[in-house]
């Protein structure tokens, strides 16, 4: 064997020896990221779709009501769940806070007592009824009830519009 043979040979050894580890651990890598995603399945987490927004007395009328009945409208969870809390003389509601025009979320400005949107400016007085821009109904309004424990639970499953404000669940009695 010539040294020419030999340093062939021993490359073409080294070279499968390199595809033959090479197919090893791709093969192994597929079977780990197999067992792995079976482990750990594509689960969508949603989050739930009610939450606690405190007790009853944290929403105590305060000053006068505005010229809709409003005391107060609670921004507290708009972020973290599209909903603003209202309270009237008699009544606390969960406002959706999302324009019935196309979507986007009004902002709420409490000097003026209205809800904005910065889309197209729909704007909404603070109980959620519509008067300007495009948006063509009042905010929708999320089921609100009490829990065992005492806490206002609201339900963003249960959703009512307008013709529903009066229904049992789209209000508490306060
Ligand atoms: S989405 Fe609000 S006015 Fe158009």
């Amino acid at each position: 064997m010539t040294e020419h043979s030999l340093n062939s040979n021993v490359t073409r050894r080294g070279f499968l020896r390199i595809i033959g580890w090479g197919s090893f651990f791709v093969t192994l890598g597929i079977l780990i990221g197999g067992t792995m995603r079976f482990l750990f399945p594509r689960v969508l987490f949603e989050r739930p779709s009610t939450f606690k927004a405190g007790f009853p007395h944290e929403f105590d009328r305060k000053d006068r009501a505005d010229e809709n009945g409003v005391f107060e409208v609670y921004e507290k969870w708009k972020d973290e769940h599209s909903a603003c809390l209202v309270r009237e003389k008699n009544r606390i509601y969960a406002v959706h806070v999302k324009c019935t025009h196309l979507g986007c979320t009004p902002n709420w400005f409490a000097d003026d007592r209205i809800f904005k949107c910065p889309c197209h400016g729909s704007q909404f007085h603070s109980n959620g009824v519509n008067f300007a821009g495009p948006a063509p109904r009042p905010l929708d309004r999320f089921g609100i009830s009490i829990a065992d424990d005492g806490m206002i639970v609201v339900d963003k499953s249960r959703v009512y519009t307008s013709k529903d404000f009066d229904k049992r669940g789209a209000y508490l009695n306060v």
